[in-house]
C-alpha cells in the first residue's frame, strides 16, 4: 500500500509544533487562501469535499457548518472537542502534540466560515502536555497576527480560548461538553434544540472534533476533488487509525479512509505473539466487535456499518486467539459503569448490572440465566438511554455474545475463565 501522509506529514520533522517550522511546510497558507473566498464558498467547499466528522458519528462537517443561522444577532462559536476519551483512541493528542498549528489554522478557517469570532478548544484535563502545547501555539499564532482583532489585515477578528476539562468520558459528548465549558456538571442536554442553534451560552455553535478541523486547511489548499481521491467517495479523506493490543508495533497509522485491518496490520508489523486475530474493535469499545472474518472490511463510515459495526474513532484494539472475550467485555463494562453520568436509568442501572454479571461469570458462578439477562439488559439500554454512551456500552456485550457464545458457555459450564489473566489458554480452552 502506498501512503502519502497528509495529516501526519509534519510528524517526525524538526520541532513541527513551532510556528516557523509549520509556516515553512505550507502552514497558514490555507488560511490566507480562505480569506480570498467568501464564508459561504468555504462552507460549500467543505460540503463538496464530503469530509465527515472524525469524532465518531461521521456527520458531514460542511452540512453542520451550514446549519449555523446567518444574519442573526447572536454571537457564534466554534468549539473543538479534544476530550478523546474513547477506549483505544489516541490520535487527537498526538496531532495536538505534533502539529498544533494545523488545528489552530483549521479553527480560524471554521470561525471565518460560520462567522464566529470566538473559539474554545476543550482538552481533557489529564493531557497537561497537550494543553500546554496548544496554548503555546495559540499564543504564537496571536503574536504573528493569525489571531486577534484584524487578522492578516482582513478586518476579521477571532480569538481562541484553550480550556482544560476534568477528565470525564461523558464530557466528550458534545452537549455535556458545552455544559462543562459553561462551568456546570458534564451531563448531556436534551436535543433538539441542537448546538447549531442553541449551543454554547445558548448561541449558535459548531462542535467539531480535532481531526475534523485539522483536515480543513488541506481541503482549502488541495480542493474537494483532491480530498475525495482518498478513500470512498462518500466517506473520503486521510485518516489516523490508532492500533493497539496484540500487535508488534502499536501506534498511529495514517491511511486513506476505507483501509482494511489486514493492510493496517501489515504496517504495524503483524501480530505480536504469532497467533491469529480473534476479535477487535473497529472504532473504539463503543462499536460492535469484529472478528477474523472482518480483516478485509474497508474501514470507513458506510462500509463498517454495512458489515455490522461502526467506524467510530478508528481505534482498533486487537486481541488474539488466547485472549478472553468475556474478560475484555467485563473490562469495557467496568469502564462504562464508571463513566456513566447517572442522568438516565437504563445506562446508570444497566451498566451496574452488566458488571455484576461479568464478575459472577469470571468467578465461576455464572448461570445460563445470566447470559439471557445480559441480552435483555442490552435491549433495555440500547435506544432507551439519554445519550450515546448507553448505546456504546451495549456494543461489546451483545457483539461478543453474538460471535463467541461458546466462550460464555465455557465460563458457565467450566465454572470460570478458561484463560489465564495474562491471556494464555488454559488446558482445554480450544
Ligand atoms: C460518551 C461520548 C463521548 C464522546 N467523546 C468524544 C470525544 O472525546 N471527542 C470527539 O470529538 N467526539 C466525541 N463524541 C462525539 C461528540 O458528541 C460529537 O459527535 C463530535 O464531537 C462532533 O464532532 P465531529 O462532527 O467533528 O465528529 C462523544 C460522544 C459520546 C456519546
Ligand atoms: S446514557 Fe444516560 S446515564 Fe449514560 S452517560 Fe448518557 S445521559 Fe448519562
Amino acid at each position: 500500500m502506498t501512503l502519502t501522509p497528509v495529516l501526519t506529514k509534519r510528524f517526525g520533522t524538526d520541532q513541527p509544533w513551532k510556528i516557523e517550522n509549520y509556516e515553512r511546510l505550507d502552514g497558514y497558507a490555507g488560511l490566507r487562501k480562505a480569506f480570498t473566498m467568501e464564508p459561504d464558498e468555504l462552507i460549500t467547499l467543505v460540503k463538496e469535499s464530503n469530509l465527515r466528522g472524525r469524532g465518531g458519528a461521521g456527520f458531514p462537517t460542511g452540512m453542520k457548518w451550514s446549519f449555523i443561522p446567518q444574519n442573526d444577532s447572536k454571537p457564534h462559536y466554534v468549539v473543538v472537542n479534544g476530550d478523546e476519551g474513547e477506549p483505544g483512541t489516541c490520535r487527537d493528542l498526538p496531532l495536538m502534540m505534533n502539529d498544533p498549528h494545523s488545528l489552530v489554522e483549521g479553527v480560524i478557517i471554521a470561525c471565518y466560515a460560520v462567522r464566529a469570532n470566538k473559539a474554545f478548544i476543550y482538552i481533557r484535563g489529564e493531557a497537561v502536555h497537550a494543553i500546554r502545547r496548544v496554548t503555546a501555539a495559540v499564543e504564537h499564532a496571536r503574536a504573528k497576527g493569525y489571531l486577534g482583532h484584524n487578522i492578516l489585515g482582513t478586518g476579521f477578528k477571532c480569538d481562541i480560548v484553550v480550556h482544560a476539562g476534568a477528565g470525564a468520558y461523558e464530557c466528550g459528548e458534545e452537549t455535556a461538553l458545552l455544559d462543562s465549558l459553561e462551568g456546570r456538571r458534564g451531563q448531556p442536554r436534551l436535543k433538539p434544540p441542537f448546538p447549531a442553534t442553541n449551543g454554547l451560552y445558548d448561541a449558535p455553535t459548531v462542535v467539531n472534533n480535532v481531526g475534523s478541523l485539522a483536515s480543513v486547511p488541506y481541503i482549502v489548499l488541495g480542493g474537494s476533488d483532491w480530498f475525495k481521491e482518498m478513500g470512498p467517495e462518500r466517506s473520503p479523506g486521510p485518516n489516523i487509525y490508532s492500533l493497539s493490543g496484540r500487535i508488534k508495533n502499536p501506534g498511529q497509522y495514517e491511511a486513506p479512509m476505507g483501509t482494511t485491518l489486514r493492510e493496517l496490520l501489515d504496517l504495524a508489523g503483524g501480530m505480536s505473539r504469532g497467533k491469529d486475530v480473534k476479535f477487535w474493535t473497529p472504532g473504539g469499545s463503543s462499536t460492535p466487535l469484529f472478528t477474523v472474518e472482518h480483516l478485509d472490511t474497508p474501514l470507513d463510515f458506510d462500509s463498517a456499518v454495512k458489515a455490522g459495526s461502526m467506524n467510530g474513532t478508528s481505534a482498533m484494539m486487537i486481541f488474539d486467539e488466547d485472549d478472553c472475550v468475556v474478560r475484555a467485555a467485563k473490562k469495557w463494562s467496568e469502564f462504562y459503569e464508571h463513566e456513566s453520568c447517572g442522568k438516565c436509568t437504563p445506562c446508570r442501572e444497566g451498566t451496574y448490572w452488566y458488571v455484576g454479571i461479568y464478575e459472577r461469570l469470571e468467578a465461576g458462578h455464572g448461570t445460563l440465566e445470566d447470559l439471557d439477562t445480559l441480552l435483555d439488559l442490552g435491549d433495555n439500554i440500547l435506544g432507551r438511554s439519554f445519550c450515546a454512551l448507553g448505546d456504546g456500552a451495549v456494543s461489546p456485550v451483545t457483539s461478543s455474545i453474538k460471535f463467541f457464545r461458546d466462550e460464555y458457555l465455557a465460563h458457565i459450564n467450566g465454572k470460570g475463565c478458561p484463560f489465564s489473566p495474562q491471556g494464555v489458554a488454559l488446558a482445554g480452552a480450544h
